[in-house]
């Protein structure tokens, strides 16, 4: 796999996708929106790959949003169909059946905290900002920013942030439950590394089962998300690895998954 704008690394099970327009401050073009649709299709069909970290390269930015030179020129129907590209690849990665971690550095603005929100997990820099600042160009977020906020956040979070468009710091994104640590920049890479390891070492059918109920589920009615569940939890029971994590347990010693 080799791409224009993307960095593919893998470390044992877990699989780094960077954003590469440094000078851009990883901008999401059409291009990159492609690239990436396509390399979270390749890490969810690669077996080998349980987790998968996405971050931006530099020091400034995880991603600064729509390629807003792009978005200068483009007609109603080629921002419709950015929307729905953007939309389609947003949605690959929040069901991918594997965790993604957003590595959040510097400023996730527009399209870049749309993508952050469609990961499973937001580990922030303290030097993070984020916020979706559409607003300052006449426009809206379109790559699912109103929906997935007012889920994460809550009606009046979501107003605050798409209505007046300021930025916020990392320790207000905590509060608000946008990113779920925030950590000196000095200790991203190594909190982000030991999340990752923990989840690559799950069970990745239980995983799977937890991705599905809560993200899948969790927009559902009640009695569908519940009775979801019930079906996971009854399929997962049928793996090795579940034999293997009540008989570790018993046996007093850790569980060795193996995604069977
Ligand atoms: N789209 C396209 N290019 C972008 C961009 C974006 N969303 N964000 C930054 N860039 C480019 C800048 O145009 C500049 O390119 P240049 O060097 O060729 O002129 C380069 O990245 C560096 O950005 P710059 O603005 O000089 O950095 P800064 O430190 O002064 O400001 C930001 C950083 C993030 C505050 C500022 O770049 C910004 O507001 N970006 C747009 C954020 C936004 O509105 N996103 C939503 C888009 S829908």
């Amino acid at each position: 796999m080799s791409f224009k704008n993307l960095l593919i690394a893998d470390d044992g099970a877990i699989r780094t996708i960077t954003i590469n327009r440094p000078d851009k401050l990883n901008a999401l073009n059409q291009q990159t929106i492609a690239e990436l649709h396509q390399a979270f299709a390749a890490a969810r069909a690669d077996d080998a790959v349980r987790v998968i970290v996405l971050a931006g390269s530099g020091p400034k930015a995880f991603i600064a949003g729509a390629d807003i030179a792009e978005l200068d020129t483009a007609t109603a129907v080629q921002m419709r169909d950015f929307s729905r590209a953007g939309q389609d690849m947003m949605r690959l990665v929040e069901t991918l059946g594997k965790p993604v971690i957003a590595r959040i550095q510097g400023f996730a603005l527009g399209g870049g905290m749309e993508l952050a929100m469609a990961c499973t997990l937001r580990i922030a820099s303290d030097k993070a900002r984020m916020g979706q600042p559409e607003i300052n160009l006449g426009l809206l977020p379109g790559f699912g920013g109103t929906q997935r906020l007012v889920r994460l956040c809550g009606r009046g979070a979501a107003l605050e942030l798409c209505l007046l468009g300021a930025p916020i710091k990392a320790p207000r994104a905590y509060e608000l439950g946008l990113v779920q640590r925030v950590v000196e920049a000095d200790q991203l890479d190594e909190t982000v590394a030991s999340v990752a390891s923990q989840l690559a070492a799950s069970a990745p059918h239980a995983l799977r089962g937890i991705l599905d109920a809560i993200i899948i589920g969790g927009d559902a009615p009640l009695e569908v998300g519940l009775s979801y569940e019930t079906q996971a939890f009854g399929l997962c029971s049928a793996s090795e690895d579940k034999a293997e994590g009540t008989r570790a347990f018993l046996e007093k010693r850790k569980p060795e998954f193996k995604g069977r």
